[in-house]
């Protein structure tokens, strides 16, 4: 059987550039291993925001008093959660099968390999089904990826240590909780978990958590997760795992310093790998730097007929770019000039109090040339927010070129940081100007009111 396009990946990338692809008249297979929909609904951020849209109800029960609410007994049932979580999973699943056949995509459900490419195209087998196309769209995604730290591959082995897949499953509540790893997965499991009551110590090797995220911001989302109790050990590597599943130990260096840890579950949060192995990108001649496949803004890869969109292109691994990437490769195979446009990217952490950010930091601003300055704004000057959060800390910090006034980035950490956020988006995109922004009417009373706020304190 002979097709316009076979994507190798039924996640965010694939499953979008398939419904764009047969929308704009191409016949269109798509093969995948596990489930539609790929990390982001099966064991990513649905059902991360799932869990923890339950903790914070827990939460707000919990802590009501300050707003004239008491809840007398509140409590979690954990395995609940997870039912509802598999639930709303299942549901978006579902909803991209429709999708699927609504767009008339015929969905395999098997391993793909590409084994040949002959006059008619490439030739893609998997599941029993021999099938050929003459474009190519990889969207194989990635995986946890699992540091060669002495002990740590047996722990996964044995149950002891979950990766982002396990842990979403798991039904009895970890009382002691070791997260390696203060990055974006680990800290929203660490909040997941602590707010319904485990023990929860995260291990990280930066001075910082967050990774990249201001520094500011860092340290606020700390103080607040500390005060749930999450215990951060900054600075310091795992260096061996021991024990089985339910008791194990957790030995850290921090300077000469060797800190051991007990708990009864792990969870590994150490970064993710593009998947490109046992595809047939080696026989194609696919070119890969640092495990990820090489692409252009508009997804091609080295190989002239084959486009890679998604985690796979190691190049920001978010849902959100893996959609816009899936569009920009179906776009230019169709003759409409398109590119991905990275610098405006926006990104999100679910923990609590949320982190929204967008484009550059200050620091990130100086080092990329830019004569960049920084104004920071409380959220405190939001009615709505005083309204709403008591005690609350959080900011809004916007980057400008002082040149020429320009948006270059902004980074937020509050409620509804993580809706508002596509707006600072648009700004940095469309290289609006602080003095552009002044003139945009926002609603009252919001959050986001404080990013215009701020526009005004900018001189
Ligand atoms: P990450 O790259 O965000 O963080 C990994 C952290 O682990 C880093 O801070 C690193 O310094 C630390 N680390 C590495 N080895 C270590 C060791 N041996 N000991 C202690 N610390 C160590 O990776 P994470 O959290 O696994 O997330 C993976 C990907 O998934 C990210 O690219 C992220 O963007 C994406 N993701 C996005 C979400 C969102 O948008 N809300 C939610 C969840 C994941």
């Amino acid at each position: 059987m002979t097709y316009d396009l076979i994507i190798l990946g039924g996640g965010p990338a694939g499953y979008n550039a398939a419904e764009r692809a047969a929308h704009n008249g191409m016949t269109v297979a798509l093969f995948e291993e596990r489930a539609l929909g790929g990390v982001c609904l099966n064991e990513g951020c649905i059902p991360t925001k799932t869990l923890l849209n339950s903790a914070k109800i827990y939460e707000s029960a919990l802590h009501g008093d300050a707003f004239g609410v008491t809840v007398q007994g509140a409590s979690i049932d954990h395995a609940k959660v997870v039912d509802r979580k598999d639930k709303v999973v299942k549901t978006l699943v579902g909803g991209v099968g429709a999708k699927m056949r609504g767009a008339k995509v015929k969905v395999i459900t098997a391993t793909a390999e590409i084994t040949a490419k002959g006059p008619e195209g490439f030739t893609v087998e998997g599941g029993g089904e021999k099938i050929c196309a003459a474009k190519l769209l990889i969207c194989t995604g990635s995986e946890a990826a699992v540091p060669p730290i002495p002990g740590l591959r047996e722990a996964v082995a044995a149950g002891l240590a979950t990766t982002n897949r396990e842990i979403l499953d798991l039904r009895v509540v970890p009382k002691k909780l070791c997260v390696i790893g203060g990055g974006v997965i680990g800290l929203e499991m660490a909040s997941y978990f602590a707010t319904i009551g485990t023990e929860v110590t995260v291990v990280e090797m930066l001075d910082k958590i967050a990774g990249p995220t201001d520094r500011d911001i860092s340290a606020i989302l700390q103080k607040n997760l500390e005060k749930k109790g999450i215990k951060f050990l900054l600075g310091a590597g795992v260096c061996k795992v021991s024990g089985k599943a339910g008791a194990g130990v957790v030995e850290c260096k921090k300077g000469d310093e060797t800190i051991t840890l007990d708990c009864d579950t792990i969870l590994v949060s150490t970064g993710r790998r593009a998947r490109t192995q046992g595809i047939g990108l080696e026989k194609m001649g696919v070119m890969c730097e640092r495990g990820a496949i090489v692409t252009s803004e508009c997804g091609r890869t080295s190989v002239p007929g084959i486009w890679a969109a998604g985690d796979v292109n190691g190049k920001s691994m978010l849902a959100h770019t893996a959609y816009r990437e899936g569009e920009a490769a179906v776009n230019d195979m169709l003759g409409i000039k398109d590119r991905v446009d990275y610098r405006a990217i926006p990104a999100v952490i679910y923990t609590k109090p949320e982190i929204g950010t967008v484009g550059e930091t200050l620091e990130s601003a100086k080092k990329a040339g830019f004569n960049a300055k920084e104004e920071t704004v409380s959220l405190r000057y939001s009615g709505r927010y005083i309204a709403e959060v008591e005690d609350g800390d959080g900011i809004v910090k916007i980057v400008t070129d002082a040149d020429h006034g320009t948006i270059l980035g902004v980074h937020m950490i509050g409620s509804y940081a993580s809706e508002i956020i596509y707006g600072a988006a648009i700004m940095v995109a469309e290289e609006r100007r602080f003095k552009d922004v002044q003139k945009i009417v926002f609603p009252h009373p919001t959050v986001c009111e404080v990013i215009r706020e701020g526009m005004f304190m900018i001189k």
